[in-house]
């Protein structure tokens, strides 16, 4: 080899070896995949013998959704999911987190069950499996059957939870061959309070606070109940754990007190649900604060909610919290939000990135938690296709390298984190923002159905391949 071969080709192992290593990488096996849910993408919400889910029933009420959309069709994914399925598997995702819709399963909550509801489901399982793809199953994403709630009054009573747990049973009996990873319900925390405090979602209550707690603790005992059920019924090897929007209390200042005060603010901000949870008791600041307004429950009611879990899933958005040592003797004090603190383009999602990295190191650190899933995270962006028909959605890629950064810090660092699932595979149907909002790395026109990958999917692509934030 000449000398000035040999001398290029040492520069080129050098700045090789440089580039690798300033990769930020994720550890070997990490789990790459997207979300979505069923009743934002389904639609076929008459087919197959479903039955009304309070979302049905929600959606037709005039002024609640924002554009006056229903997900009667939604991404009409019921017929589609073989295309979306492939949309999947274009991103070179391994790992697929859906959510089944109880009344497709039993069409009034409970009694007879449809089969022609969990047929799909094994039809979609068959094609993900087939394609190479790990399903990760979430049993509850809000659309509780309608006959649910006509006969329990659904979350405000405890019936509901047990109703949950026969359900989760069922269906875990007759997918646990297949799928590993059972999710029980999707962001307590979101169902509580848009659902029985603010109204915006359904089943769209303005109830005191007392009646708010009660809800949260049902929602709490359905969660322990069928993981107890999943437990019965499940092969050996199914795993299980809860899907939470966890309050996410960031230090201001990573100063060993400030993380010490975003710790403590983390237990008691949690602490009528994921607190709950994993350490089996509501904690004194809670009751203290509660006061007559804290729920009612037995100690065989804790004991459930804190059935022993395998993992915990976490949906990261943003920073709920910036936290500061307290001073006279208070753990922590929150600091406000300005009114000009950056958000995307839902209103709600501020930009926080270091949320990713908080929010999975204090699950670990406060609990002890082995296992961590990011079971969501990203964000809406105003995407509309250009004139030359493509997406270029440079706002979403920036949020996601962002957050993608954060959460390799967190890797990195030895937090055990085995798996992020993106938000969305898909624009869908994002609730009372209807169709207004788009999540997805496919754009989604909803007029023609047609996906359209968006510069974001060939940047999570490219993150799946490098295993690595690029
Ligand atoms: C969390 C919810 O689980 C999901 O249904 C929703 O679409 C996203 N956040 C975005 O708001």
């Amino acid at each position: 080899m000449s000398a000035t071969v040999a001398e290029a080709a040492q520069k080129t192992t050098t700045s090789a070896r440089l580039f690798r290593d300033s990769k930020a990488a994720f550890p070997t096996g990490f789990r790459w995949g997207t979300a979505t849910s069923s009743y934002q993408i389904e639609g076929a919400v008459n087919e197959d013998g479903r039955g009304p889910s309070i979302w049905d029933r929600f959606t037709h009420l005039p002024g609640k959704i924002i554009d006056h959309s229903t997900a009667d069709v939604a991404n009409d994914h019921y017929h589609r999911y073989k295309e979306d399925v492939q949309l999947i598997k274009e991103l070179g995702a391994k790992a697929y987190r859906f959510s089944i819709a109880w009344p497709r399963v039993f069409p009034e909550g409970s009694g007879t069950p449809n089969a022609k509801g969990l047929d799909f489901y094994q039809r979609l399982l068959d094609e993900l499996l087939a394609n190479g793809i790990e399903p990760f199953a979430t049993l509850y994403h809000w659309d509780l059957p309608q006959g649910i709630q006509d006969r329990y009054d659904g979350w405000r009573s405890r019936d509901t939870a047990k109703a949950f747990a026969d359900y989760a049973g069922y269906v875990t009996e007759r997918i646990s061959d297949r799928v590993k990873h059972i999710f029980t319900i999707n962001e307590c925390a979101r169902l509580v309070q848009a659902g029985f405090g603010t109204g915006i979602d359904a089943p769209g209550l303005n109830l005191p606070q007392k009646e708010i707690n009660q809800v949260r603790h049902h929602v709490a005992l359905g969660h322990g109940l069928a993981v107890q059920a999943i437990r019965a019924h499940g092969r050996s090897g199914t795993r299980v754990g809860p899907a939470e929007n966890m309050e996410i209390c960031i230090p201001a200042i990573e100063t060993p007190a400030n993380i010490r005060a975003a710790e403590t603010a983390t237990r008691e901000l949690n602490a009528g649900y994921l607190t709950a949870i994993l350490e089996g008791k509501y904690t004194d600041a809670f009751l203290a604060y509660a006061g007559a307004n804290a729920p009612s429950f037995t100690p065989d009611d804790l004991k459930a909610i804190a059935s022993p879990i395998d993992f915990v899933g976490i949906n990261v958005y943003m920073p709920n919290q910036y936290v500061v040592a307290g001073e006279n003797g208070n753990p922590f004090a929150l600091l406000p939000f300005a009114a000009t603190y950056p958000h995307m383009d839902s209103n709600w999602l501020r930009i926080g990135p270091e949320a990713m990295y908080w929010a999975p190191r204090h699950v670990a650190r406060l609990w002890n938690v082995k296992s961590i899933y990011i079971t969501e995270n990203g964000t809406s962006a105003a995407d509309q296709p250009s004139a030359d028909g493509k997406v270029y959605d440079i706002e979403r890629i920036m949020y996601l390298r962002n957050y993608l950064t954060q959460l390799q810090r967190a890797t990195s660092e030895g937090v055990p984190v085995n798996g992020y699932f993106l938000w969305s595979l898909m624009d869908n149907f994002e609730w009372s923002d209807g169709y207004d909002k788009r999540f997805g790395l496919y754009h989604v026109n909803f007029e023609t159905q047609q996906r359209t990958p968006k510069l974001s999917a060939s940047f999570y692509r490219e993150v799946i391949k490098q295993n690595a934030v690029v």
